[in-house]
């Protein structure tokens, strides 16, 4: 098959939702107050300004500067950048560190040995408390674990985990011995986990018999049963298990091993691999407009310092915060925002299995009231959700010791934004909206709580060393408030390194989309994004064949492939619609082979098709039986015209290049 790696021009637009509508009309402007500036490690607009000059002018002190100060070096690197090969490049040449020593050992040696490290809590209510040191003989043993098992430096290790300690534990543990690690979302289905087991050569499989979720019991080793089932992944040598549902599960044996008995009888010493700088960190799977969801790969130190800065100042980390984000482990939020920059910055990082639901629709305010949270970092989608449910349910509990709010993941409305501020923030914490990619290792745009003041539905401005630009498709900028491509213009220490097997992949998608006439390399993944006249970025979304539904990013093509498994389905084609609560839901159109019925039990058994073939989180939220799709002459499929439609909106654009009018006219009816 002829895969286009490149992202199809034809697919792009900027039409504007409603969304970006209402954002282009928002006139309201938050400033941090004086005294919020003053305690803070950037304090107003000019200490901010200072910083992006520096960075802009002498970019390699700046980053060398920040590389030695921020992180532990076994060895010291002798080159902060080469960037002599674009787009592959290299940071601190030379160097030797180690992301588990940065986030726990160098803790031990100050008073932070004894401080809490991470406050987890399973959806029971269960409660379990690691300080620093405690944390740091869990991974050690964990460590240990590893290697008894024969897993070695180089060898990636899959995780496919609940969120529980042992999650973040076990990241950990991957980096002290230098294995780098494969988180796969716990909702993502067996063939899905296959899919990442195979393309990523993983050795050993991390995992638990479930978790809870929901108020309910979801499996997870049974899964992982079935993605190795058939020998299907070789390469796989152990599966090691944490105990958490008591679920009744097989364990075969020779390649399936308990937690219990493999970690606890391990020595809590285990000295770290000393790592270059540039040795692999982890693989982490997303998905792109074409192909299989591509294997996102980060290196060792610049990844360390990119997500170690980043939430030093967008959060301006104190000793005191209890900080808490939302998302999962499987996501890059996870792994940069629950474990890698809280835990590098000495700070208390909290853990929650579950979710509000309907038995517990406070949930997350009752988090914060127990644990004392002062920093809260979640999705958009929640927040929408939480304002359909009322006020009243966040009135309920005492919020006081909350100071500054995030979100992340897609673009917030305004009326969003302000619920956020005034309901769950009582109208006095900062929210910091922050704009960035699995791609990109940690956050690229984002107000800083003392600097920045805030606009509702703006990540506002890049951070320092930042350099993003709106651009048209020769690259040149575009003028203040018209729409184009969201781009970054220099290389930054946490920006991925490749895609994992398939450089030619990376060069393409991200590199060689824009190219400008200079023939600088300028980096783009997706996004549309418009800036005003204050130079604030307005983030507009996906201009790619993404989707982004709950704040969780898929690609239309893997759906429609997991649709065409289906023996039914001759052809498909998925695109997404606006949804007041995901941001977008999924909308399927699809052609039958010739005697197929298109009944509502088709419809029901295809929305459980895709959710087999990838999971949950990929069901269609409908599906449209039509006998032919929209293409133009050479045979593509139109999706702008089938956005239109989904969205029940008029057709718009030229629809002179479809090969058969009439198809409009049935998809229509
Ligand atoms: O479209 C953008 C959206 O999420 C995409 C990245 O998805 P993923 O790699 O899964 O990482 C999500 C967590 C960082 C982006 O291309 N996105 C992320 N943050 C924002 C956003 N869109 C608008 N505003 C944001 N703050």
């Amino acid at each position: 098959m002829n895969v286009i790696y490149a992202i199809d021009v034809d697919f792009m637009s900027f039409e504007s939702s409603s969304t970006i509508e209402s954002v282009l009309h928002e006139q309201r402007v938050f400033s941090p107050s004086l005294d919020e500036s003053n305690k803070c490690r950037i304090s107003g607009l000019n200490s901010y300004q200072k910083m992006v000059d520096e960075a802009q002018v002498d970019p390699i002190k700046f980053w060398g500067d920040a590389a030695r100060k921020e992180l532990h070096w076994f060895e010291p690197f002798t080159n902060v950048l080469n960037w002599n090969n674009p787009p592959f490049a290299k940071w601190f040449e030379g160097g030797k560190t180690n992301i588990s020593f940065n986030c726990l050992d160098r803790h031990l040696k100050t008073s932070n040995a004894d401080k809490c490290a991470l406050i987890w809590e399973g959806e029971p209510g269960d409660v379990r408390r690691f300080t620093y040191k405690e944390l740091h003989s869990e991974v050690c043993k964990t460590a240990n674990a590893l290697k008894s098992l024969g897993i070695k430096k180089g060898d990636l290790v899959a995780l496919y985990m609940p969120m529980v300690p042992e999650a973040a534990i076990a990241m950990l543990a991957c980096a002290r011995i230098g294995a780098p690690h494969s988180v796969v979302f716990g909702g993502f289905s067996s063939e899905a986990l296959r899919d990442r087991l195979i393309d990523g050569d993983a050795v050993a499989v991390i995992t638990a018999d479930g978790g809870f979720r929901k108020d309910k019991e979801v499996s997870l080793k049974p899964a992982v049963d079935a993605a190795l089932a058939g020998n299907s992944c070789p390469n796989v040598k152990s599966v090691l298990v944490v105990q958490r549902t008591k679920a009744d599960i097989e364990m075969q044996s020779g390649r399936d091993y308990w937690w219990e008995d493999v970690v606890t009888p391990q020595s809590s010493d285990c000295d770290p691999e000393y790592m270059d700088s540039e040795d692999r960190l982890f693989v982490l799977y997303t998905s792109g407009s074409t192909g299989k969801p591509k294997g996102v790969v980060h290196t060792t130190a610049g990844y360390n310092l990119w997500a170690h800065l980043t939430f030093q100042w967008i959060f301006d980390i104190r000793s005191d915060d209890i900080y808490w984000c939302t998302a999962d482990v499987g996501w890059i939020t996870g792994h940069s925002y629950i474990v890698y920059g809280p835990l590098s910055n000495g700070a208390t990082t909290v853990m929650y299995e579950g979710v509000p639901r309907p038995s517990n629709p406070g949930a997350f305010w009752e988090l914060i009231q127990k644990h004392n949270i002062s920093i809260f970092y979640t999705a958009p989608t929640a927040i929408r959700a939480f304002m359909k449910m009322g006020r009243a349910i966040p009135d309920e509990f005492d919020l006081t010791s909350l100071r500054l709010l995030g979100t992340v993941g897609e673009p917030i409305n305004p009326e969003a934004w302000m619920w956020y501020r005034d309901v769950i923030g009582r109208e006095q914490c900062p929210i910091v909206d922050t704009w960035w990619q699995t791609e990109t290792g940690g956050v690229m745009i984002s107000p800083l709580p003392g600097a920045t003041p805030t606009k509702p539905g703006s990540a506002t401005l890049p951070l320092p060393g930042i350099e993003a630009d709106v651009v048209d498709s020769d690259g040149l900028s575009v003028p203040a408030n018209e729409g184009g491509y969201l781009v970054v213009k220099r290389p930054w220490p946490g920006m991925m390194r490749t895609v994992h097997g398939n450089e030619k992949r990376f060069r393409e998608s991200y590199w060689e989309f824009l190219r400008p006439k200079d023939g600088s390399y300028i980096y783009f993944a997706g996004d549309g994004a418009r800036r005003d006249t204050d130079g604030y970025f307005w983030v507009m979304g996906r201009v790619d064949d993404v989707i982004n539904v709950s704040g969780h990013r898929l690609g239309t093509m893997e759906i429609e492939s997991a649709l065409v498994s289906h023996d039914a389905v001759s052809e498909a084609a998925v695109v997404g619609r606006p949804d007041s609560v995901k941001g977008e839901g999924i909308v399927a159109f699809v052609t039958l082979e010739s005697g197929r019925a298109s009944t509502e039990e088709l419809q029901t058994d295809l929305i459980n098709h895709v959710s087999s073939e990838i999971g949950p989180i990929a069901r269609p939220d409908e599906i449209n039986f039509s006998e032919a799709l929209p293409k133009t002459r050479s045979g593509k499929i139109m999706r702008r015209i089938l956005r239109d439609l989904a969205a029940g909106a008029d057709v718009k654009g030229d629809t002179s290049t479809l090969e058969d009018r009439s198809v409009l006219d049935k998809l229509r009816n």
